[in-house]
């Protein structure tokens, strides 16, 4: 029988560098996006276009985004909080683009200086723009199981808002742990309420490893049929706004994990060590948490 493919969502050159104390040069961010397309990722998160005092490591958005080079069947995709930001990502050309709700307004508040309610009716605006421009849209729900300011999330919560950036047009729903404080039942919980009502096909898990726990959760989205799973390279990252969420699960872990029990990944592991090499070259003291062995980060 065919293997099933599981497509992988590379996030390190947004959610990874975002988070990073060191600088890293723009020349190198498009050469480390350019290696990762040759490692044939349907998807590579590549930026933000938020405001660079929020987020001053991907200040150079617009650069990254007009100079890296599109492979066919790579998804390019940006971050955008406001109108503002979708008139700098169109002008830079993209296609594909994500707005980023969360599950609490504490969290919200947080991220983006306004509540959730406040944040849904600014991405009304800008999906209808995006839209019309002709973008592929995803929606993620940040603190979708934990929150870092209010704790346990009801699994109600999270779906309400994946169904509203979903009637708001997002073509894919991202459902995040944020802080990666999720177990496996918790997951199962918020696959369970949110699959009543939208396809797998459309769903994708966005999990961090804060905890070592990602892997198992990653288990239990295949188990409920999820195939679109987010990772960073060698575990970058984290959220600037989200204290205790270090890394992103690893995508060398996911590949093995993947490879493990069967599944296809159509990611080429060597020109994947080539995007890694590249960037800790170039930056050695980037945090890692790939391998028990790796350097740690001093967050
Ligand atoms: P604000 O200060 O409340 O808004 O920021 P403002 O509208 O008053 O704007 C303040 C200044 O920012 C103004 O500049 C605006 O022009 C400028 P000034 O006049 O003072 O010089 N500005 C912008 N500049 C460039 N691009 C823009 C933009 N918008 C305003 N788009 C804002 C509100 C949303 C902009 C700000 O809070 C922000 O940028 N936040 C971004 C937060 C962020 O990037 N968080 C990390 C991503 S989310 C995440 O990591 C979670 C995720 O990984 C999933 C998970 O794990 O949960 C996705
Ligand atoms: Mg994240």
């Amino acid at each position: 029988s065919v293997p099933e493919r599981v497509r992988l969502v590379e996030v390190g050159p947004r959610d990874g560098l975002q988070n990073e104390a060191f600088s890293v040069p723009t020349d190198i961010k498009i050469a480390f996006i350019d290696a990762l397309s040759q490692a044939g990722f349907p998807a590579i998160e590549c930026t933000s276009f938020v405001s660079p005092r929020a987020v001053p490591q991907l200040a150079d958005a617009e650069e990254v985004m007009r100079r890296i080079a599109r492979r066919p069947g790579t998804r390019y995709l940006a971050l955008v909080p406001n109108e503002r930001g979708l008139e700098r990502a169109l002008a830079a050309g993209c296609d594909a683009l994500a707005l980023f709700a969360a599950a609490t307004d504490a969290f919200s508040q947080a991220n983006i200086g306004v509540s959730i309610d406040e944040s849904l009716q600014r991405y009304a605006t800008v999906a209808v723009r995006a839209k019309a421009a002709g973008c592929w849209l995803r929606g993620y729900v940040s603190v979708a199981v934990h929150c870092p300011y209010t704790g346990p999330v009801e699994p109600q919560r999270a779906v309400e808002v994946a169904r509203r950036l979903a009637e708001l047009g997002c073509d894919e729903l991202a459902v995040a742990d944020t802080i990666g404080k999720a177990v496996p039942d918790e997951v199962a919980r918020l696959l369970e309420a949110l699959l009543r009502w939208l396809p797998a096909e459309r769903v994708a898990v966005h999990l961090h490893d804060t905890t070592g726990r990602a892997l198992d959760n990653v288990a239990v989205a295949l188990a409920y049929g999820v195939r679109t799973i987010d990772a960073a390279v060698a575990g970058l990252g984290g959220c600037p706004f989200a204290p205790g969420a270090p890394g992103n699960l690893a995508t060398e872990r996911l590949l093995d994990f993947l490879e493990a029990r069967g599944y296809d990944h159509g990611i080429d592991r060597r020109a994947l060590e080539r995007a890694r090499t590249l960037l800790w070259e170039a930056i050695p003291g980037l945090a890692r948490t790939d391998s028990p062995t790796a350097q740690l980060g001093s967050q």
